[in-house]
């Protein structure tokens, strides 16, 4: 794992936007799997600059996000595609149909989930996999559990995750309680990890994924079973450190 701590959130940004535009430059045809929340806000907006100004372009990258809310479609303004649209995809030069978001609408979820699978595999499978990471140490939505579960998978959210996520609707009674998220194996299978942590609500997740034993309690603990993480985190994230 190699760990980086850098001041702030900026600068946090900028690193990592600088590490997946070298990875759009090495491989323009690339597969790159990408991350809602927060943390991945501004990466976005460097990543924008950086197309706008010609200096990489997203026109055979092909793209799969970790998750989507169970019952939300890509129209609803909480769905992670429609995030997905107004803080990247509507600013670059991304081919639409190169784009894959599990559909939180599917009629039938354990079939969208082997469909998801399939893409990946069929892509070529991803190069870099962009990672946040939860108060409790979830990765893409794998809550703290009794046994890590390899696939893309419905999940419930826990009750810390539905809170933390509160602040993004009017009310916690409109957060979703199911997801549908990559597994660890989905994720591990990546050929490259970047994961960004930042603030100080990150730490205590930040020191059990760094120094803990592995353990699905702490999903995020599983990167350390990988061959190519990077870790980005301020300051305020690597205090526990
Ligand atoms: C998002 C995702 C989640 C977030 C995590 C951190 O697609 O899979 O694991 O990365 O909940 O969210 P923020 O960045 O909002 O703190």
């Amino acid at each position: 794992m190699q760990i980086e701590i850098v001041k702030d959130y900026e600068a946090l940004s900028k690193k990592a936007a600088n590490i997946i535009a070298s990875q759009i430059v090495l491989k323009p045809q690339g597969v790159i799997g990408l991350a809602t929340g927060s943390t991945p806000v501004g990466t976005y907006k460097e990543l924008i600059r950086m197309n706008k100004e010609g200096l990489i372009s997203f026109s055979n990258i092909t793209s799969f996000n970790l998750d989507e809310y169970y019952g939300l479609g890509a129209d609803d303004d909480q769905s992670y595609h429609y995030f997905m649209n107004e803080n990247l995809f509507n600013a670059i030069d991304i081919k639409k149909e190169n784009i894959h978001i599990p559909n939180g609408k599917a009629s039938d979820v354990g079939a969208e989930c082997t469909r998801y699978e399939n893409r990946i595999k069929e892509a070529g499978g991803i190069d870099l996999q962009l990672l946040g990471i939860g108060q409790n140490g979830h990765i893409g939505f794998n809550e703290p559990n009794e046994n890590f579960e390899p696939l893309t998978h419905l999940v419930n959210l826990d009750s810390d995750t539905i809170k933390a996520n509160a602040r993004f609707f009017d009310s916690i009674e409109e957060v979703p309680t199911q997801a549908i998220s990559m597994g660890v194996k989905t994720i591990l299978s990546s050929r490259k990890i970047l994961l960004l942590a930042s603030g100080e609500n990150k730490a205590e997740a930040m020191y059990k994924m760094i120094k803990g034993k592995v353990t699905p309690k702490l999903p995020a603990s599983a990167l350390q079973l990988h061959h190519d993480v990077v870790v980005i985190m301020d300051e305020a994230a690597a205090s526990l450190l």
